[in-house]
């Protein structure tokens, strides 16, 4: 063999003045010759769509990031003091600990939990910094695929956030599904979703988001959260709560923690997964947290110390920046009061759009119901339009959305709100 390359070798050296060693040792083997071509995010492509398109009416329904009514990036106000405020600190760049800064996991906990959080009185809650909320649900899922000793299978609502089961595939993690959204009544479905919690078995675990039902907007009612929760219990199931929206779904971040609150306050030794993505607009800091609310201060101390054995593994410890800035406006009373207001803020300017939408379709003498665009919560709206409609809607009016007929209300302003509502009513006019 070595005979054939430097025979090769001074054949190419003679021809030209190519780089030879480095082609011969390229047609010698493709190391990854298997590894098939693969189809783009669902979300993430759309996106990737949008931006190719040249027209000026383009619009952009398809990623839940809250823009503002200029259709423009939203930095909160808060965030922004948060961010001189830690400029003005000089501070240094050192490593975080593994599980993160225990000042931002004790503030994160409560903000999820509640001030009057029993478990974190009893020092019950082992809480970590995680790579948003992403980065909680896979962390979560994989500590379970590692340690849960009981049925490990995790339930989903029909339909959920994509990256569900997609995270549960990659862990081996076995993942099914319970009924959720009614499409005929366009609501929760109370009765089938506790049908289906009955046929599960004991100690499964329960997915559910804990406000703003992504992709549905649909939410249970307080009473019906109640009847979740005693059922759940009866069953004995975990219930892990993915609660990417605090404070989108009504404007408050505590009526959002509600689910939460409640289940904690049952008795129930709830999973908590949650992110500052969208309520702090830190889409791009990735900065979350992973709660698990455990049974006494002993287990919780365990957990803690497996949790950080996992994280070691797999990005050995989180990044600073945007846990300052959550620190920064959770510690400080001036700049949270801030935050409340800014939340609210974006969440009305929401509700405004699901107002002016709704308006925009009606008024040009659709013939279909439409009043679920105003009774959805959150950034999200599923529409019901068809996967042809939203062809269309993509084709002709150049907007664009996922498949499924979910829209982020987030994306529309006044200036693109008559032009979407002109869509919709075309594309199910014929
Ligand atoms: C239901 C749900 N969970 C979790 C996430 C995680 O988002 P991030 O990783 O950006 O915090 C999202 C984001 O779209 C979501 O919709």
């Amino acid at each position: 063999m070595p005979h054939v390359l430097a025979k090769m070798s001074m054949q190419l050296l003679a021809k030209s003045n190519v780089d030879f060693l480095s082609i011969a040792s390229r047609a010698q083997s493709n190391y990854w010759s298997n590894v098939p071509m693969g189809p783009p995010d669902a979300i993430l492509g759309v996106a990737e769509a949008f931006r190719k398109d040249t027209s000026p009416k383009k619009v952009n329904l398809g990623v839940g990031a809250y823009r503002d009514d200029n259709n423009k990036p939203y930095v909160l106000p808060s965030v922004r003091q948060a961010e001189e405020n830690i400029f003005k600190k000089c501070l240094n760049h050192e490593y975080a600990p593994i599980g993160g800064d225990p000042v931002y996991c004790d503030l994160i906990a409560k903000l999820g939990l509640g001030e009057n959080s029993l478990a974190i009185k009893e020092k019950r809650n082992a809480t970590v910094q995680s790579i948003s909320g992403t980065g909680a649900l896979r962390l979560g899922f994989e500590f379970i695929g590692k340690h849960y000793n009981h049925a490990r299978e995790i339930w989903m609502p029909s339909p959920t956030w994509g990256n569900h089961p997609q995270i549960c595939n990659t862990l081996g993690i076995t993942h099914k599904k319970y009924r959720y959204y009614d499409p005929n009544t366009l609501k929760f479905n109370l009765k089938g979703c506790c049908e289906d919690i009955c046929s599960m078995p004991p100690g499964a675990i329960i997915l559910l988001h804990a406000c703003a039902h992504n992709p549905t907007g649909i939410d249970p009612k307080p009473e019906e959260w109640q009847i979740l929760s005693e059922i759940i219990k009866e069953k004995r199931l975990l219930p892990f709560f993915d609660m990417a929206y605090q404070g989108f779904a009504t404007g408050s971040v505590d009526n959002d923690a509600f689910a939460v609150r409640l289940f904690e306050k049952h008795g129930h030794q709830i999973i908590l997964a949650q992110s500052f993505a969208k309520n702090m607009g830190l889409y791009g800091e990735r900065v979350g947290g992973l709660t698990f609310v455990c049974a006494d201060q002993d287990t919780a101390a365990k957990m803690m110390s497996q949790l950080k054995i996992m994280i070691r593994t797999l990005y050995s410890n989180p990044s600073i920046n945007g846990s300052r800035i959550v620190t920064e406006i959770l510690s400080s009373p001036e700049l949270k009061a801030q935050w409340l207001k800014d939340v609210k803020e974006m969440a009305d300017r929401i509700i405004l759009m699901r107002k002016k939408l709704r308006e925009g379709i009606e008024k040009r003498g659709s013939k279909h119901k439409w009043d679920h665009i105003t009774s959805q919560i959150g950034m999200f709206c599923y529409t019901g339009l068809k996967p042809e409609q939203v062809l269309r809607m993509t084709k002709e009016f150049h907007i664009y959305l996922t498949k499924d007929g979910r829209i982020s209300v987030a994306g529309i302003c006044s200036s693109n709100v008559e032009h979407v509502a002109e869509a919709m009513h075309k594309v199910t006019a014929s």
